[in-house]
């Protein structure tokens, strides 16, 4: 085991612990945070190489200048993984906010060329530089929040050339990151003004331009709003069929405000993830389960939006594994950081906050498909009763850890 350069002791871990055979976590898993008291853990490099209980961070070798942090009996555990957010924008919506009573609202306003399409009128109109400088000021929000790994979508761009434009800057700001950027296209969010007697082909184009994002590598992930009055799942079809021809995966605002079948979709369809899905159908919830797909839970919009928010207690029951996000955005919900969303979550949607902390982390991280690298403890791999390592463990690959009261 390579020598710690950091040790922090007194801790009440949370440590997630990784399934033998690791998978989205349904049943007493969804619940259990692998609660660890008097728990300590040593890194290296940033890298997490033991965790154990007591005193048995003393025998670890360690280098001459490691660090070492008395956490006081406070919680320290994985970053949080938002599994959906729209950073990438330009202006505010308060105005929308005080006129909006209820989701069937929300559709009316978009509708008469308001909402997202508000949105997008900012957005088209900021320059490169300005929209960098607010995605890596939102990104360092979320950060100083405790969030190591999170997904930002494009999505108000709606043209496909305004959409590769916002790509290349989340990209950019990707790479420059210090946390794990997920970057997802978010192909059809809401029909161009200028497309109105065009809806096929934008369909089209939006699809066509799957490959040019999978070739450009500007995102790993495709995305579709579907909604009564937006876009229904025939029109998505294509899509998914270019994401999944192109290597890239799939994931769907689901039957949000109305049924409208996405969620079944999305399973059937093999998404990587079905979100939102307040209003999913039974049908919907089995597909899920059976597919193992998380279902990804935003009570932030269904809070500032006015609509009932989605029951976890039901997907809990079908054993549909659940994962919750802040879903960022200037509209829906404007809210920042995970801390305010796993709240939510509680309750609005039902979860106890062991559930919630799992949503928030190793379930966030599997809706995301990295649920053998983050979200949890690392991995371990058991290699001989190491010396030096209480656990007898080898590390093989890590989640991210932050220390938090
Ligand atoms: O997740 N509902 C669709 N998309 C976003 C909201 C976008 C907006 O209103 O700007 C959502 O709620
Ligand atoms: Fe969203």
């Amino acid at each position: 085991m390579a020598e710690a350069d950091l040790v922090i002791r007194r801790a009440r871990l949370l440590t997630l612990a990784p399934l033998r055979d690791e998978k989205p976590r349904v049943g007493a898993a969804a619940g259990d945070v692998g609660a660890i008291e008097g728990g300590w853990i040593a890194a290296r490099d940033g890298v997490v190489v033991a965790t154990g209980r007591g005193e048995g961070w003393q025998e670890l070798d360690r280098t001459s200048d490691a660090v070492e942090i008395d956490a006081e009996g406070r919680v320290v555990m994985p970053g949080f993984v938002d599994a959906h957010t729209h950073l990438c924008y330009a202006g505010q919506r308060w105005d929308e906010f005080v006129t909006r009573k209820s989701g069937a609202d929300y559709l009316a306003v978009l509708e008469r060329g308001g909402g997202i399409h508000a949105t997008v009128r900012a957005t088209r109109d900021a320059s490169d530089d300005d929209l960098r400088a607010l995605l890596r000021r939102r990104l360092a929000r979320a950060i100083a929040l405790g969030t190591t790994t999170i997904e930002v979508k494009s999505g108000y761009g709606l043209e496909p050339a305004e959409e590769l434009r916002q790509l290349r800057v989340i990209a950019a700001a990707a790479k420059e990151s210090r946390i794990d950027v997920a970057v997802t296209y978010l192909a059809l969010h809401a029909l161009p003004a200028a497309r109105v007697d065009d809806r096929r082909g934008f369909v089209r184009d939006a699809a066509l331009a799957v490959r040019t994002v999978a070739e450009e590598g500007l995102a790993e992930a495709v995305d579709a709003f579907v909604e009564n009055g937006v876009f229904d799942v025939d029109e998505v079809r294509p899509l998914a069929k270019a994401a999944s021809e192109a290597g890239l995966a799939l994931t769907l605002h689901a039957d949000q405000l109305n049924d409208v079948g996405a969620t079944a979709f999305a399973a059937r369809a093999r998404a990587r993830s079905a979100d939102h899905v307040a209003n999913a159908s039974v049908e919907g919830l089995r597909a899920l389960a059976r597919a193992a797909i998380p279902a990804v839970l935003l009570p932030g919009s269904a809070f500032f939006v006015g609509y009932a928010p989605p029951d976890a207690r039901r997907f809990l029951a079908a054993e549909v594994p659940i994962a919750v996000a802040t879903d960022h955005n200037p509209g829906t919900s404007p809210l920042e950081g995970m801390p305010t969303a796993i709240a939510l979550g509680v309750v609005l949607c039902g979860l106890t906050p062991h559930e919630a902390i799992v949503a928030a982390t190793i379930n966030g991280a599997h809706a995301l498909g990295r649920g053998g690298r983050t979200g949890a403890r690392p991995t371990w791999k058991r290699v001989r009763p190491a010396i030096g390592s209480p656990t007898g463990c080898a590390v093989r690959s890590l989640g991210s850890f932050s220390s938090r009261q």
